[in-house]
């Protein structure tokens, strides 16, 4: 595994990301910004008026199968098509951190199949999940995706049946940020 990658996603006036809307799927919304940098690495980030911070790590759930299809069929980030981003900070309830490892596992995939049914929508989506539940950040997870306009409403179905899940019913926050990518002074 590579090591792990600190990023922090700055809300404020600057970045390439133009903010499209910022809906509080799950409590509590975050303050609505006009832009979004994404800084990787560095710890030291200008002021924003708000800053999440995670990291990539080692995978928690994926089997061997599951590994192979996904290194087969996922596109990186940064693909010149992918102008439109959706940052979407999740965090899970007590009773999911409570569960074992195993059953975590048979939430996420043999009952919500989340691997299986995302794989359907790759290669359009590219995707990075964060951790930071351990950083004692306000979330668990932000999850960043970037894919072309036009699988706008692909990426919506997929949203969708995620959010039907069995899995969906431990997230106790869950905001969802649209972006566009454009040019900016900052
Ligand atoms: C684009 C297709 C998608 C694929 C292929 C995919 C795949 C995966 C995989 C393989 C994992 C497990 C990583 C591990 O083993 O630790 C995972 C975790 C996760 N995904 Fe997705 N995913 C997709 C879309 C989404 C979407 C749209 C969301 C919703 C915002 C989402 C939210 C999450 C979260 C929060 C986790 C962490 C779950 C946990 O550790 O409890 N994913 N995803």
């Amino acid at each position: 595994m590579p090591p792990p990658l600190h990023v922090a996603f700055l809300g404020g006036t600057t970045g390439p990301w133009e903010t499209i809307s910022s809906t509080a799927v799950v409590g509590p919304g975050l303050e609505p910004v006009p832009r979004l940098a994404v800084v990787e690495g560095g710890d030291a980030v200008p002021e924003a008026t708000w800053t999440l911070r995670g990291f990539t790590s080692n995978e928690r759930y994926v089997e061997r199968a599951e590994r192979t299809s996904l290194v087969e069929r996922q596109p990186g980030l940064g693909r010149a098509e992918a102008e439109a981003a959706a940052l979407i900070p999740i965090r899970k309830s007590p009773a999911w951190w409570d569960l074992t490892q195993d059953e975590r596992r048979a939430i996420l995939e043999d009952r919500s199949q989340h691997i299986a049914v995302g794989l359907r929508y790759l290669p359009a989506v590219a995707r990075r999940l964060h951790h930071c539940r351990d950083l004692g950040e306000p979330f668990d997870f932000l999850t960043w995706f970037e894919f072309a306009p036009a699988d706008t409403d692909a990426f919506d179905e997929l949203l969708g049946l995620l959010r039907a899940s069995e899995e969906w019913t431990y997230v106790d926050r869950e905001v969802d940020i649209r972006l566009m990518r454009s040019p900016s002074a900052g």
